[in-house]
């Protein structure tokens, strides 16, 4: 999401300010058992979300926090308007309706008002969100818009959550790694249980309107994930087109422009960008317990064989 971001930046930044003047505790709120981040959301935009209006042509993409959504949303957005072929005039239009948003299009952030705001975005929408299937507006599963979920093994989640937890001013800080490490286990952190999430969306694993992606298989070959995620949306682009974007979504690119396109959010987001990093952080105690509880809540699913948590997560003998 590189375009239109500067009013973005700024609400971003002085909720950093804001969030100096809250204490520890009450930088998180919770609705319905779940914790979310009191200096973007609130209870209010929360019950306000059940009367979102989900547009057949909406594009949505969901995922768990650092699953790799800010990278997933600037690919679809790029594969989209590629698509769309807008006009200037269009794109201004698109622009500026983002620009009435004052917030991140992400579903659960911002004012209750801003599901009226987002009336007026213009078609086809792209929506973010890390909210689980039954947290989501009744009307987003009952249309017929396509939801795209992206995947990360646990192991790289936890630990790029662990930083983002330790550097984000809107978020409070765990003195140890092991104490972050018990919280994400119990799923006592922004967004609630990350095995809870996939346990709930394998249920819609075979829903036709539902495709299911892996960071790490963006990872491997990006080009190959952007033309499955096309093929999903119905998204037609050239071998060019599909360069260029995957070269503008590079970790190196996206990390170069960040400060442009996310202000000093940008230094927080982008932080290492590979998969494997856990290796450093994990203790063998931990490795295994992880290892015990995704067997515990997903072993022998097919959302487990597609994340192929042997190959990402397991300690070679
Ligand atoms: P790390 O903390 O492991 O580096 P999210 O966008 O959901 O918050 O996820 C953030 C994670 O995605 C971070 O992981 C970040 O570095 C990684 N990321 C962001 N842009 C990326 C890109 N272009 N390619 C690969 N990884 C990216």
């Amino acid at each position: 999401m590189s375009r239109s971001r500067e009013r973005v930046i700024e609400v971003v930044e002085n909720s950093f300010s804001e969030s100096g003047k809250v204490s520890p505790e009450d930088l998180l709120f919770s609705y319905k058992g779940i914790l979310y981040p009191a200096t973007l959301s609130s209870p209010e935009t929360l019950e306000a979300l059940k009367s979102f209006e989900t547009r057949s042509d909406d594009v949505f993409l969901a995922g768990y926090p650092k699953t790799g959504t800010n990278w997933l949303g600037q690919m679809v957005m790029d594969l989209e308007s590629t698509d769309a072929k807008y006009t200037e005039e269009e794109m201004k239009e698109r622009i500026n309706a983002e620009k009435m948003l004052e917030m991140f299009p992400r579903l659960e952030f911002g004012d209750p008002g801003i599901y009226e705001r987002m009336k007026k975005l213009p078609s086809r929408r792209i929506i973010q969100t890390h909210l689980p299937p039954h947290l989501l507006p009744p009307s987003v599963l009952q249309s017929k818009a396509k939801i795209l979920v992206l995947f990360r093994n646990p192991k790289d989640t936890a630990v790029s959550y662990y930083h983002f937890y330790n550097n984000m001013p809107l978020l409070p800080s765990f003195t140890s790694w092991d104490e972050y490490f018990a919280a994400f286990m119990n799923g006592k952190l922004a967004w609630g249980s990350y095995f809870d999430h996939l346990v709930e969306w394998n249920k819609y694993i075979d829903h036709e309107g539902i495709m299911m992606i892996n960071y790490e298989e963006l990872k491997e070959d990006q080009v190959l994930g952007m033309k499955k995620i096309a093929a999903f949306f119905g998204f037609s682009l050239s071998e060019e087109d599909f360069s260029r974007i995957a070269e503008k979504a590079s970790f190196q690119a996206m990390k170069e422009k960040s400060r442009e396109t996310h202000g000093k959010f940008g230094d927080i987001l982008f932080r290492k960008g590979v998969v494997g990093n856990w290796r450093e952080f994990f203790s063998k105690a931990q490795s295994e317990e992880m290892d015990q509880k995704f067997e515990d809540c997903l072993g022998g699913t097919k959302l487990a064989t597609k994340m192929k948590y042997d190959v990402y997560c397991k300690v070679s003998k």
